[in-house]
């Protein structure tokens, strides 16, 4: 059974709307774990437009399961992450401009990049992944640097509008996700995951872990707000 790892992002997205202190995506964290997650997700962006240093100090002192820091190869965000020492961080490419990850990491552009950065991660004991279209060359490249674990990008197919490009970009992911097992990588998957499209990501053999956030932080608005509001109406009575 695949391992389920939340991204907290969203409920830090939520937070620098008002720019105050609610609600507290360390609290969000916590109750991920309760409720049985394997681990906790957050992407300390270069312009800290939702997760930001502190939250990313509280989260390393109290996650319990695993801590894994997205992040871009920015040398600052390098630096923070080697200090704070999360269980695993995800490489993944970084544009000021766009609204969440667009696409995956170019291994074979940045071979020699990454090789540095992921040694030093490596050296320190953290655990280095990279976010990666579901692209053969790519896990080629991976390998070669010695980078054991990847994130196949589901993007595509998460956003796919009729069944034949779904399937299209479903067999990319499983090809992709096979051949990287059949060379001893851990696989794993996520972007734009949600309750319709899973299972089908899910039952791909040997799949390690998926990476969630979008759809689970907008779930728990619609599953929380009976009580929210029938709280509030019983303060205000
Ligand atoms: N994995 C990676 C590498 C991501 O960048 C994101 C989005 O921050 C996710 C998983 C989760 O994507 P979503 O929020 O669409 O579920």
């Amino acid at each position: 059974m695949p391992k389920l790892g939340v991204n907290i992002d969203h409920v830090a997205t939520l937070r620098q709307a008002r720019g105050g202190m609610e609600p507290d995506p360390l609290e969000a964290a916590l109750m991920c774990e309760k409720a049985g997650c394997d681990s906790i997700v957050a992407h300390l962006r270069e312009d800290r437009r939702h997760i930001n240093d502190k939250d990313v100090i509280g989260l390393r002192k109290r996650i319990k399961t695993k801590f894994n820091l997205e992040m871009s190869m920015n040398p600052e965000i390098v630096d923070i992450a080697l200090k704070i020492g999360p269980d695993q961080i995800t490489l993944v490419p970084e544009r000021r401009q766009e609204l969440t990850t667009e696409g995956g990491l170019s291994v074979v552009r940045y071979e020699k990049k990454l090789f540095r950065i992921a040694a030093s991660f490596n050296n320190k004991g953290i655990d280095v992944s990279v976010f990666i279209d579901p692209d053969k060359s790519e896990i080629r490249s991976a390998i070669y640097i010695g980078i054991g674990i990847i994130e196949i990008h589901t993007g595509n197919y998460s956003l796919a509008l009729d069944k034949k490009s779904r399937a299209k970009e479903f067999k990319k992911i499983k090809d992709s996700a096979e051949y990287a097992m059949s060379k001893g990588l851990i696989v794993n998957a996520g972007h734009g995951l949600n309750y319709t499209n899973v299972k089908q990501i899910a039952n791909i053999k040997g799949i390690n872990e998926l990476n969630i956030g979008h759809s689970i932080i907008s779930k728990a608005v619609f599953a929380g707000l009976k009580n929210a509001v029938t709280e509030m109406k019983k303060l205000i009575n």
